[in-house]
């Protein structure tokens, strides 16, 4: 039996979840990640199953990716007809959901727990580009990049110069990207973030992570679609962005980031600009590993972009320091503390001195990007 203190953790996780991707502003097609996270916070059945799962494993998410992956195979009725499947909209949510998703729960419990086992949390939003490319413009968008994903899972976020991105401010919307990509990732704009012009030139590419996700795969497929929020746009992009990942893939490496980056990062073309990016995987790191990681930046001996999108430290409301050891603004303490969110950070390397600031803030998914205010 999970123990009190477990049990109030993972609940406040849940909550936290389901405020940063649907907060009450969010599209209704977000209504049923919320409820499904809330429903982890407040059903019996189906806190005590995800307060089991060891706490380092992300409880909420990972108990919510192994129920939708039993779904998605046994199709039960009603409780499958609430879930989006690629390129079919979202479906009407009703009271109906949560006592079916208990029900179900309870009926399989034995066998979520198995998942949750053998399983991790893998969720690839190919998005967070969209974020990525932000930054990039504030960068030098005329400079070819090396580019090295960092936790990159499925590799999505290294075919980024492969999608057309649509940001939407309250000046109308400034397309840029490949015009004949198969996919689109549209987010808005708050704020005055720099409009790309274009995505730069990736000289070379690739991504590390401790496990690198085969998407020709089946079986993988069907897990990193069930770690997807049940979100239509969300579902759609990832059944997109794999098609053109699995149609040229790119170069991914097995290992801890921190150990392996600095091999990968020494293989990069020496005339391009080394870009490493990570979107939500240094939040997952323990402290001493982040430090780690940031003393090596300087020692790569070239000039280094380190480009983040992730949650404050350590991870929930009390979240107070970026993963890139910067100054945390005001605003996004009080975000995070609103729900997940992601801290969009730039971490400059330049003739081996290092520099960096916090520059906006992110919806988990990438849905819109906040652009702060720079002190002058
Ligand atoms: C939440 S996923 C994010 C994936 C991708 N960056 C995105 O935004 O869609 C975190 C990824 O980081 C990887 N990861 C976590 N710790 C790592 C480490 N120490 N070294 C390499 N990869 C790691 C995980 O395996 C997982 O694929």
């Amino acid at each position: 039996m999970p123990s009190d203190e477990a049990r109030d953790r993972v609940r406040d996780q849940s909550l936290g979840i389901a405020a940063g991707w649907s907060p009450p502003d969010a599209p209704a097609s977000w209504a049923l990640t919320a409820e499904l996270f809330r429903a982890i916070a407040e059903e019996d059945t189906l806190l005590d199953l995800a307060a089991a799962i060891p706490a380092d494993r992300l409880p909420p998410l990972l108990l919510s990716a192994a129920l939708r992956h039993l779904v998605a195979r046994d199709a039960p009725v009603p409780l499958a007809g609430y879930f989006p499947t690629a390129g079919a909209g979202q479906p009407p949510l009703d009271a109906g959901f949560r006592p079916a998703l208990v029900a179900f729960a309870a009926e399989h419990a034995d066998e979520v727990a198995g998942l949750c086992r053998e399983h991790r949390y893998q969720m690839n939003e190919v998005r967070r580009s969209a974020d990525v490319l932000a930054v990039l413009a504030e960068i030098d968008p005329d400079r070819p990049i090396a580019l090295v994903d960092l936790g990159t899972g499925a590799g999505l976020g290294l075919h980024l110069d492969r999608y057309r991105y649509r940001y939407t401010g309250d000046d109308g919307d400034v397309v840029v990207g490949d015009p004949d990509s198969a996919l689109e990732l549209a987010c808005t704009v708050r704020g005055d973030p720099p409009a790309p012009r274009a995505v730069p030139r990736i000289a070379a590419r690739a991504g590390i992570d401790v496990e690198p996700l085969d998407l020709d795969d089946a079986g993988v497929r069907a897990w990193l679609a069930a770690c997807i929020p049940p979100e239509t746009g969300a579902v759609d992009r990832f059944a997109a962005a794999s098609a053109i990942a699995r149609a040229d893939p790119a170069r991914l490496v097995r290992g801890d980031l921190v150990d392996t980056a600095a091999a990968v990062c020494a293989e990069m073309p020496a005339e391009a600009l080394l870009v490493l990016v990570d979107t939500f995987v240094h939040v997952f790191l323990p402290d001493d590993e982040r430090d780690r990681f940031r003393a090596l930046l300087s020692r790569l001996g070239r000039d280094v972009e380190w480009i983040s999108v992730d949650p404050l430290v350590p991870l929930g409301p009390e979240g107070r320091d970026s993963v890139q050891g910067l100054p945390v603004p005001e605003r996004a303490l009080e975000a995070s503390r609103a729900g997940v969110t992601g801290v969009v950070g730039r971490l400059s390397v330049r003739d081996g001195a290092v520099s960096g600031r916090v520059l906006g803030l992110a919806h988990p998914g990438a849905a819109w990007l906040e652009w702060l205010d720079q002190p002058r």
